[in-house]
């Protein structure tokens, strides 16, 4: 891990979108529970998180997705929004339970009613759908019988992931698996800070390694049904650099890296759990089933790099097992988002370069990079410079990796509109759109037009 170290910015923004190549997609990535709202309308089923959102101490001052940005009911106005911001590439997710409310069983004639609507805008106004099958909102019905835990959800997944293809296949051709597994799987069943709230390494590890089965297994039904499909699925990354430059911080940083970089691709390439660095991870090995070597394995067209941040790790004797602890930005007194994340550019060129040595990695796609900055709305307007050098900023990292060679194909904003974040609930603005989420208005930041006038000058 030798990474490049900062250095500042001093030219004017000068990129524009023919530098990246002519065929570099740029869009803007967001996720169904975040944006949809109408939670419980016709037949949809619970997720995890319409329960974990309702209890109490859960989210920030108990937030809750069941409204958020309304989407569901203003898509139409939120696709000529984009169209009109000249964003040709909308990556949306599909909630899971709007379209098999018990998740296994029925499907929901108004759940397909609706997605068909929302792709058949997208289309009409020229704006490519790029299709996340699972983000983050698994049905409570599966969740009531282990969730992520229970070796089952192999097959209640492959069926939602027929079911997708068949309905929506005809004009969805670009498909991610599973969004950021190492999340979900962490936050959710290790932690207990995302839904559905679970700890410990007894609900963790299986939960891994059947996320593991599911991102090979979605893949080879997309690429069955689907053959002209463009098919990949998505990971969480942040450069990790010791925060000393002492052994002890060293393997330390190797072991975070192995956990937060590593432990999800790797096997889908073949190379198995990176059980060398973090040692507990070999008693995965106890839900592992003889056929499962050849099914967690995959040869998926694109890679999705999320990046946001680098994380700066030291050696901590009472974190159980990893030994290794993350120092947050503030402690570091660093520049920092409204989340605690670092402003670190350089984070996102190490990690396509990283990820760009993985022999069976073919192509990236940055499918989130963003930030949260305390906007405010004055007299009809965000002037959210943070947000414009922010992505500037991580743009031309970008630019260098595939200039130096990085076979790195498009660049996805995290988010459109400001929307539900997850713990945070909406207290961090992640949007190029300012959503006043007590009448539904729409306000472009002026990092939403900077984005404009970039895409528009191609
Ligand atoms: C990602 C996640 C998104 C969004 C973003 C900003 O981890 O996929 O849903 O919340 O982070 O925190």
């Amino acid at each position: 891990m030798n990474f490049t170290e900062p250095k500042p910015t001093i030219k004017a923004f000068s990129l524009k979108p023919q530098d990246f190549g002519e065929d570099f997609e740029f869009g803007v990535s967001t996720a169904a529970y975040q944006i949809e709202g109408a939670h419980s309308i016709h037949d949809k089923g619970a997720s995890i998180w319409d329960t974990f959102t309702s209890k109490k101490g859960a989210i920030f001052k108990n937030h809750h997705g069941q409204i958020t940005c309304d989407f569901y009911n203003k898509y139409e106005e939120d696709i000529l929004l984009m169209q009109s911001m000249n964003i040709r590439n909308f990556r949306f997710s599909l909630a899971w339970s709007r379209i098999i409310p018990n998740g296994f069983g029925a499907v929901s004639k108004s759940g397909i009613d609706y997605y068909n609507k929302v792709i058949d805008f997208c289309l009409k106004c020229g704006i490519t759908p790029w299709v996340t099958l699972y983000h983050w909102d698994l049905p409570q019905a599966l969740q009531d019988k282990g969730g992520w835990t229970n070796r089952d959800i192999v097959n209640w997944f492959e069926n939602y992931v027929q079911v997708c293809a068949q309905h929506f296949g005809d004009r969805v051709k670009h498909w991610m698996v599973l969004n950021e597994p190492m999340v979900f799987t962490g936050a959710g069943y290790f932690l207990g800070v995302h839904a559905p709230g679970d700890k410990g390494l007894k609900n963790l590890l299986p939960a891994i390694h059947h996320a593991v089965l599911c991102q090979g297994i979605g893949g080879r039904v997309l690429r069955k049904l689907l053959p002209d499909a463009q098919i990949g699925t998505t990971f969480s990354c942040s450069q990790i650099t010791p925060y000393r430059n002492t052994p002890r911080d060293i393997l330390a940083a190797k072991k975070a890296d192995a956990l937060l970089n590593r432990l999800f691709i790797e096997p889908i390439l073949g190379l198995g759990y990176p059980t060398e660095h973090v040692p507990v991870l070999k008693r995965i090995e106890h839900y592992i089933n003889p056929e499962d070597e050849n099914n967690m394995v995959f040869d998926f067209d694109f890679i999705g790099v999320q990046n946001y941040t680098r994380e700066m790790v030291k050696h901590h004797w009472f974190v159980p097992y990893l030994r290794a602890k993350i120092v947050p930005a503030s402690k570091r007194k660093v520049k920092s988002t409204l989340m605690d994340w670092e402003v670190f550019p350089p984070s996102i060129y190490n990690m396509i370069k990283q990820f760009n040595q993985y022999e069976g990695v073919k192509k990236i796609i940055i499918t989130e990079n963003g930030a949260a900055f305390p906007d405010t709305l004055i007299n009809g307007e965000v002037n959210d410079t943070d947000r414009k050098h922010y992505l500037q900023a991580h743009l031309e990292q970008v630019h260098k990796a595939k200039k130096e060679g990085a076979n790195v194909d498009g660049y996805f904003v995290w988010t459109f509109t400001d929307n539900f974040e997850w713990a945070e609930g909406y207290r961090t603005r992640f949007g190029l759109v300012y959503t006043d989420f007590k009448t539904q208005e729409r306000i472009v930041k002026s990092s939403g037009k900077w984005y404009q006038s970039f895409l528009g000058n191609q």
